[in-house]
């Protein structure tokens, strides 16, 4: 039996992933919307660390000063009282329909200034609840049309709104760092920023990309039929790895939003592996939140969605103890040995070669010899698939 979440394995929720109450694009809601006060207690007693949100969770779009503060400051409260942390902060810019175009790059200037304006206000807030990420997923930016958009001036446009938002947070000493979320579409057609290369090379080209990185999340790279453990991995090698949103993704279709592990579990398990025991030769390693941003399917009532919760936690743990397990199996050491996979940490160039050496060095090297070498790949992940169900 694996043991129950504890505050100390930082486990977060989306305070919108529990609260969400199962509307679709077919149908209405299926379970009653709490107040998300309600959803901080119930996390806490699961074993969760802390608590995420976008602005209009807590108080309804265009809401009053006495309003918003009523309603934050009783959110605070709550948190403070279940001992929940509010570690990330975020915007919507996406419900209203004034955001149908986008918030940073929409073809109205009047929707670009008003939604720059709302971001900001976000992370005053972000700062006052003591969140250290800021997380900006531009859902809305994006186009269905490529007459419609003018993407260079788009690109302009987002770089502009980040160092604006980055600046000021650096102007205000907040100490926040800002998650960029990648995601290929929907509700967009195509979404800039559809995965987290394209995220990093935005950054490369910001005034103030030093405490801009990411915030990946699993389906949305699955969407994109890409390997969430690599894109962890090279936002963690770039310095980049800043925040995760972790759920489940069935394949090529619409963002499914499932529990952890519901989709692609193998997957799953080396993306914990990752999370937990680094890479195998070492480097950076990610110290932040387990966030989960999943949906509880909308055929669950509300115990079921305690249940999908506890669920995330529970899978994630369980596949620490096996990515735990399999690492110190001596037939995985003998294995990855075998393979050649500590060998890559090993320059290709030795210190103090210089070029002009390396060029005329003879290693007696055979290339047919080489190319009769077997890698053993298969018995390795063999290995993985014994730890992961045994
Ligand atoms: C989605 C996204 C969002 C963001 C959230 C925080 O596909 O809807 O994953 O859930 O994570 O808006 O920015
Ligand atoms: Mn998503
Ligand atoms: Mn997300």
């Amino acid at each position: 039996m694996t043991r129950e979440p504890r505050p100390e394995d930082h486990f977060s929720f989306g305070l919108w992933t529990v609260g969400w109450p199962g509307a679709d694009p077919f149908g209405t809601a299926t379970r009653p919307m709490l107040d998300p006060w309600e959803y901080a207690e119930k996390l806490a007693e699961l074993g969760a660390w802390g608590i995420t949100f976008h602005d209009n969770d807590v108080f309804p779009f265009g809401s009053d000063e006495a309003t918003k503060r009523e309603r934050v400051d009783r959110l605070k409260q709550a948190a403070d009282s279940a001992g929940l942390v509010i570690e990330m902060v975020t915007t919507n810019t996406f419900t209203h329909p004034v955001f149908k175009d986008g918030g940073l790059t929409s073809n109205d200037r009047g929707v670009r200034r008003f939604g720059l304006r709302k971001i900001l206000d976000a992370v005053d807030l972000a700062a006052e609840v003591g969140a250290t990420t800021f997380v900006m997923w531009g859902g809305r930016e994006g186009a269905e049309y490529d007459a419609s958009k003018d993407v260079h001036a788009a690109f302009e446009r987002y770089k502009e709104g980040l160092d604006t938002v980055a600046g000021y947070i650096k102007s205000q000493d907040y100490g926040l760092r800002i998650g960029l979320e990648p995601k290929p579409n929907e509700p967009r057609g195509d979404i800039f920023l559809p995965t987290v290369g394209h995220a990093l090379a935005l950054i490369a080209e910001l005034e103030h990309g030093d405490i801009v990185g990411l915030n990946p999340e699993v389906g949305h790279e699955q969407m994109a039929n890409l390997n969430y453990t690599h894109a962890l991995a090279q936002a963690l090698w770039s310095g980049k790895l800043f925040h995760i949103d972790l759920n489940g993704q069935r394949g090529l279709k619409y963002d499914q939003d499932l529990v952890f592990g519901h989709g692609d579990l193998m997957s799953a398990f080396f993306t914990v592996d990752l999370l937990e025991n680094g890479f195998p030769s070492g480097g950076p390693t990610y110290d932040g939140p387990r966030h989960f941003d999943y949906k509880p399917s909308r055929t669950e009532h509300l115990d079921g969605v305690w249940e999908s919760a506890r669920a995330n936690m529970a899978t994630y743990l369980m596949l620490a103890e096996k990515a735990k397990a399999f690492r110190a199996d001596p037939r995985v050491t003998e294995a990855l040995e075998y393979a050649g996979v500590l060998d890559l940490a090993t320059r290709t160039i030795a210190d103090g070669e210089s070029l002009e050496e390396f060029r005329k060095a003879d290693d007696g090297f055979d290339a047919d010899h080489a190319a009769e070498r077997d890698f053993g790949f298969v018995r390795l992940q063999q290995l993985a698939v014994e730890h992961l169900l045994g």
